[in-house]
């Protein structure tokens, strides 16, 4: 790892937003305040879930897993595959972060759909991801 790459990761750690750009990846739990001030602009309604429940099918379940519990068997690179059925989002629980996994991709097998995807059905995809998460605890 160069320098550049380990100090970005400690500014990221602590908490330090924007100054290597939001798409560096810590190895634990973090957030993208880029993603955090996106708004949703499709409505979590059934039919917007049912919609993201085909794209899903074409395009994630084959990693992610029929249930989204991430184990489909096709990560290639080695990265496991997020368990969207557990309370844990590795890189930010709104919509908006979700989001800019998806089109934006993480890893290299968490590839970013951008140029597969338009845009609002990636929104059809994050309702119905969220769709499967556990409700949350207050
Ligand atoms: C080739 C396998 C593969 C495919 C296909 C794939 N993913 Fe992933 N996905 C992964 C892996 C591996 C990770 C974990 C990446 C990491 O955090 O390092 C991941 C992570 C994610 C996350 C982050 C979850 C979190 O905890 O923050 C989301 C959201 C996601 N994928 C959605 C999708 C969607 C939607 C599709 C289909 C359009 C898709 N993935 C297709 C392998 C895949």
């Amino acid at each position: 790892m160069n320098v550049v790459r380990l100090v970005c990761l400690i500014l990221v750690a602590v908490g330090v937003p924007g100054v290597c750009g939001a798409q560096e990846h810590p190895a634990e739990p973090h957030k993208h305040p880029a993603g955090q001030a996106l708004i949703n602009p499709v409505d979590a309604i059934r039919a917007s879930v049912t919609t993201g429940r085909q794209l899903y099918v074409f395009d994630c379940r084959q990693c992610h897993g029929n249930t989204g519990k991430g184990d489909g068997d096709m990560s290639h690179a080695g990265g496991v595959p997020s368990d969207f059925t557990d309370a844990v989002w590795q890189h930010g629980e709104t919509d908006g972060e979700i989001f800019l996994v998806i089109r934006d991709g993480v890893s290299a097998d968490m590839q970013g759909y951008d140029d597969q995807i338009p845009e609002e059905d990636i929104w059809h995809l994050v309702n119905y991801i969220k769709s499967l998460a556990p409700p949350r605890e207050h």
